[in-house]
């Protein structure tokens, strides 16, 4: 028997404002080191085990030799993955010139700076360019946008996809926990995650870690310092994960979605606790980081089978969309909003 999915209980805002952006940007000239380190981008290593899975996919969208823009491609870290799972042309556009060249140095680093390459470019200034792509990514990008805002960016996807290219859309939703699933099922997962718990492992082992360092101590008051949107957005002031079907509303104007998959939950956290854990007892943390990596996508699976998330946790859905015929799709009109 299954209960409906009621929407989650807030709104998102129809359009920005200088203040919102202001503090936008403020959060991310404070926190994107410490984002980049610990909380969502990671190590190359863990990338590719926890979200290998699905940049493969992206790579197998796109064809030989084709092209593919990451829009609002941050630090650069799935743009050089795509590189190096096969992509033979990326670039990676962001309107952030301290990520971009971050994200230059990383794809150097990579040995990938021959078909990766980054540019600073709004969103706005992306809707002249004449250049087309086979592949448009929105990674992550979108819950950070107003609902105009995300309606002008899914114009300009649209306008630089070349004919017969795909649109790929990776985003939280959230799912209130308990609503949707068997009564048996429900009732296992919360035995799982409290089991989890029991054992530490949804601190990621973190309790075995009894004598935290300084610099394990600072780091964690800087991470505790991130939630700075109103409950439940988070953690940067205009973060809100979508309800479980805004985004097919979102998009429906100018695109069909072909193809739809829960790809990550939680699983990113148990990486972040030992990355944590490193840094007071390096050996331990590495000893046990890929068995304990290997019990979170475990549980992470189970909880995407049934979209049943730990409860307050959200899920990372892909959607693969393709453009309408012009006929139904309404002319482009470019990006202009401010943003961070
Ligand atoms: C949450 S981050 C996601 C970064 C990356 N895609 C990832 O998954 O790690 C959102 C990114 O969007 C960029 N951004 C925001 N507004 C933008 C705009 N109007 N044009 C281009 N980039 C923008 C920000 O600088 C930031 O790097």
């Amino acid at each position: 028997m299954e209960t409906q999915t009621p929407a989650t209980p807030y709104a998102r805002p129809l359009d920005s404002t200088p203040e919102i952006d202001a503090a936008e940007l403020a959060w991310w000239e404070k926190f994107s080191g410490i984002e980049e380190q610990f909380a969502w981008v990671q190590t190359p290593a863990i990338q590719r085990y926890l979200r290998g899975h699905y940049v493969r996919r992206i790579v197998e969208l796109t064809p030989p030799g084709g092209r593919i823009a990451d829009l609002g491609c941050g630090m650069g870290w799935l743009a050089v993955l795509l590189g190096k799972m096969g992509a033979r042309r990326v670039v990676g556009i962001d309107f952030s010139p301290a990520q971009i060249a971050r994200a230059g140095k990383l794809a150097a680093e990579s040995g990938v700076a021959d078909r990766v390459v980054f540019e600073v470019c709004s969103a706005a200034e992306l809707a002249g360019r004449t250049d087309r792509f086979d592949v448009v990514i929105l990674h992550a990008f979108l819950h950070h946008l107003s609902v105009c805002e995300i309606q002008n960016v899914l114009d300009t996807a649209r306008h630089i996809l070349d004919v017969g290219g795909r649109l790929v859309i990776f985003e939280p939703v959230q799912y209130p926990f308990g609503q949707r699933q068997h009564t048996l099922q429900k009732a296992l997962v919360r035995l799982l995650f409290w089991l989890a718990k029991r054992c530490g492992l949804a601190a990621g082992l973190g309790p075995l870690n009894r004598r935290p360092k300084a610099q394990e101590q600072s780091t964690r008051e800087l991470l505790a310092k991130r939630p700075a949107g109103i409950e439940p957005h988070g953690p940067s002031p205009k973060e809100m994960p979508f309800a479980p079907d805004e985004i097919q509303g979102l998009v429906a104007e100018k695109f069909r979605i072909v193809g739809r998959e829960a790809c990550m939950s939680m699983s990113h956290h148990f990486a972040s606790e030992n990355l944590l854990m490193e840094l007071s007892s390096p050996k331990l943390a590495r000893a046990l980081r890929w068995p304990t990596l290997a019990m979170a996508r475990t549980l992470e699976r189970l909880a995407l089978r049934f979209r049943i998330p730990p409860a307050g946790m959200w899920i990372f859905e892909m959607f693969v969309c393709e453009p309408k015929p012009p006929k139904e799709a309404a002319q482009p009109s470019g990006f202009s909003g401010p943003v961070k």
